[in-house]
């Protein structure tokens, strides 16, 4: 078990998978990954999580992002979910599950929270950089499905960072002004955001968001 924290490199691993045997860095290439991890197969808020992932696909992929899932159930098990997640959730899942049986993975990423339940992993979240390092964690308990469009905010605001030198606000959604980030002196400023910006404090200086037209 190891602690991962942001920045460090997201730990690599071989898994047999619903799409394969996968070599988690191989299989990121150059791409952005989400690695979340569920409860257990057959379960009723994973089934809904899975359905809707598989429904956000073209989102993740125009942000370059490749979604990988994780139960500690083996791969039969999840052929057989699958069918029922596309039966109910009105969808194809489009993305592979690790079959973790032996938890070396949910072991690897501390996905198993023993003081909440020592079979079941809890809901993890782990963003991955194209550059291999983990950029957000979240935790979330077995019984709160996650919120997806929560995760791709965060994934906007993450590639706003890394292609354009801005943060974002509190409660800050698509569309809205970014911060222009502190490495970034005035002088740099017209130079690197073309369309202007507004000095609230010489700390706090806003710029329209810079990836849209
Ligand atoms: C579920 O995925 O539905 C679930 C799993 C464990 C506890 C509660 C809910």
């Amino acid at each position: 078990m190891s602690t991962i924290r942001l920045g460090d490199i997201a730990p690599d691993f071989l898994a047999q998978t619903t799409e394969g045997e996968i070599n988690f860095h191989d299989w990121l290439g150059d791409s952005w990954g989400v690695l979340f991890s569920h409860p257990a197969d057959y379960t009723p808020v994973c089934t809904t999580e899975l359905g809707t992932v598989a429904n956000y696909k073209a989102e993740f992929d125009k942000r370059n992002v490749k979604v990988i899932a994780l139960s500690v159930d083996g791969i039969d098990s999840h052929h057989g979910w699958i069918k029922d997640i596309n039966e109910t959730q009105n969808t194809v899942v489009n993305f592979p599950i690790v079959a973790d049986e032996d938890r070396k993975v949910s072991t690897l990423y501390d996905m198993i929270h023993p003081n909440s339940d020592d079979k079941m992993t809890v809901r993890s979240v782990f963003v991955i950089g194209a550059d291999k390092k983990v950029k957000l964690t979240i935790t979330y308990p077995a019984s709160t499905g996650r919120n997806f469009d929560e995760l791709l905010r965060v994934i906007d605001s993450l590639q706003l960072t890394a292609y354009h030198k801005v943060a974002t606000p509190a409660n800050w959604n698509n569309g809205d002004d970014c911060v222009i980030v502190p490495s970034v002196s005035n002088e740099e400023i017209p130079g690197i955001f073309p369309k202007g910006h507004r000095e609230v404090k010489p700390y706090l200086r806003l710029t329209p968001q810079p990836n849209l037209d």
